[in-house]
């Protein structure tokens, strides 16, 4: 027992309290009094003690530190937080699964989040990732019902592994995504082993306003770890906070992990040519087209001291970027530009951008006011601009927004495709040239163990012919894992025969 005297308990406005055990009641036996108002805000703040969780990517982690440059970036990106070698900005990064709920077990197969506030001196810049460079689909308008897909069915409020392979099958585009959630890379052994991407592509723009087609690529110098579809299983019914648990005590024991970021970087004419349409989601950019360069070093070495106020309440939002970096006409990342936002308006409150974990650690001169719960402001300043009374003044030709030129019809339609896309192309080099023999066995007995649960005998069978134009003999040993006759149709999406 330490000999410092413990604080008086108070209630929230600071007023002494006078139990931490008895409610105030007429005489020993009750009945309980509406003036114990301590009594009363108790069960009052219990009640409201839960935000809703994150509609995705509800189960989670994560952790301060800083990124710091390790080479001269200034030839390609202006933004201030990477213009020196040496530069650290602090970061938050929070890792995640996507599709289980606040409890679910955290080492399930899943792509996993990995989402990055850097605090720079221009404001925040999120870079909400994953641990996979692709995805499953490549038009927003199609991300919810992906995502209806993988979460619980309205009738059985169950997951569907039928409602997957629906859902994959009849979205060919997914097969990328797919062939890497269902090798074991789907089933990281830590948050620490494993990769983080940007994902998308981004641009860059430097001091003289040249800009750049970029990807970003952290690399875990950890090494890659997974467990194998078993070991998952197995620790997702023994420890359900296995991954939190391990980034909490790797940084607990000064165990710091580590990233090194390295960039892909395409001149900005080359989009128009290059051989897959390199704002398409599905795709990487193989790296013998351009090869990544290491650019800095990640470094986790704070854990929160607060997980709901820290973690829980914070809000990641692609559209928070720094001068010197923009968007790309990835249809995906314009949708995501809107989507965090509004969610954390709904999850968290309007005023989301005032909490400790999520405040700027630069001074915010915007018109915007008031809202629940707002308590930063800037007293009298001007609410309105112009205004004749000293309020802030946008520098338009400083901060002037980045962009491409763009002009057609308005329409609905698919990305005009480059000379090599399509679908299955890139999933076939996954599979024939990134995974070891090893890996492969797993990726298919981990497809047939999935495929083989509860999923329709059509399903299946279109499934399959998707597998086949990834990889014939992949989908022969999918096919013969389920017991099915080998698709006889390797017809490509595009009617060509492959
Ligand atoms: C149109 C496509 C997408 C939409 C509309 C969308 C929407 C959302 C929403 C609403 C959330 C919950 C945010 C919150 O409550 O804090 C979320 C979380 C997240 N999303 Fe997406 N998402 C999309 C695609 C992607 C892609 C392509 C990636 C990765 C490359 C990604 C990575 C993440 C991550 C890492 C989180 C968790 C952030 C955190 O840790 O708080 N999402 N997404």
């Amino acid at each position: 027992m330490s000999d410092k005297q413990n604080p008086i308990t108070t209630t929230d406005a600071g007023i002494p309290a006078a139990s931490d055990e008895y409610s105030l009641s007429v005489g020993p036996n009750g009945p309980l009094l509406l003036q114990d108002h301590y009594l009363i805000q108790k069960m009052a703040q219990f009640n409201r003690e839960r935000v809703p969780e994150r509609v995705v990517h509800a189960k989670g982690s994560g952790a301060f530190g800083y990124f710091e440059v390790t080479e001269d970036v200034t030839q390609w990106t202006r933004a201030a937080f990477l213009n020196k070698i040496g530069k650290r900005t602090p970061v938050l990064v929070r890792f995640s699964t996507v599709a289980g709920e606040l409890g679910s077990a955290d080492t399930a197969r899943d792509p996993r989040g990995f989402a990055i506030k850097f605090y720079t001196e221009e404001g925040n810049y999120d870079l909400v990732g994953n641990n996979t460079p692709i995805f499953f689909v490549r038009d927003p308008s199609k991300f919810q019902d992906f995502i209806h897909s993988q979460k619980r069915m309205p009738d059985t409020d169950m997951r569907s592994n039928n409602a997957m392979w629906d859902f994959w099958s009849l979205s060919p585009e997914s097969i990328h995504q797919v062939s890497f959630l269902m090798s074991d890379r789907g089933t990281p052994r830590t948050y620490r082993h494993m990769n983080g991407y940007g994902s998308h592509t981004f641009m860059w723009v430097n001091a003289q306003g040249e800009k750049f087609w970029v990807k970003y690529h952290f690399k875990t110098e950890q090494g890659i770890e997974n467990f194998t579809d078993a070991e998952a299983k197995a620790m997702s019914a023994e420890d359900t906070d296995y991954h939190r648990r391990d980034l909490r005590t790797a940084i607990e024991k000064k165990d710091y992990p580590v990233w090194r970021l390295e960039m892909q970087i395409m001149p900005f004419a080359e989009a128009a040519t290059y051989r897959f349409n390199p704002f398409d989601l599905t795709k990487v950019w193989p790296h013998g087209d351009y090869p990544p360069v290491t650019i800095g070093r990640l470094v986790l070495d704070r854990n929160p001291e607060n997980f709901f106020a820290e973690i829980e309440q914070a809000a990641f939002e692609p559209a928070n970027m720094v001068p010197g970096i923009g968007p790309s006409p990835d249809k995906m990342l314009l949708g995501r530009l809107f989507s965090y936002p509004d969610t954390h308006r709904h999850r968290i409150g309007p005023n989301y951008l005032q909490l400790p974990v999520n405040q700027p650690h630069v001074e915010v001169h915007s018109y915007n006011k008031d809202g629940a719960m707002r308590y930063r402001h800037n007293g009298k300043q001007p609410v309105y601009a112009p205004n004749s009374y000293g309020g802030p003044q946008a520098d338009p030709e400083r901060y002037a927004d980045v962009g491409w030129s763009a002009s057609g019809e308005i329409l609905r339609s698919a990305y005009t495709l480059h000379a090599e896309d399509n679908d299955f192309v890139q999933a076939g080099n996954f599979y024939r040239h990134a995974l070891s023999v090893t890996d492969r066995d797993h990726l298919v007995s981990n497809i047939v163990g999935h495929m083989g649960q509860g999923v329709d005998r059509f399903v299946q069978e279109r499934a399959i012919k998707n597998w086949y134009q990834v990889d014939k003999e992949l989908g022969t040993r999918i096919a013969e894992g389920l017991g099915l006759t080998p698709a006889l149709s390797t017809t490509g999406q595009d009617g060509q025969n492959i």
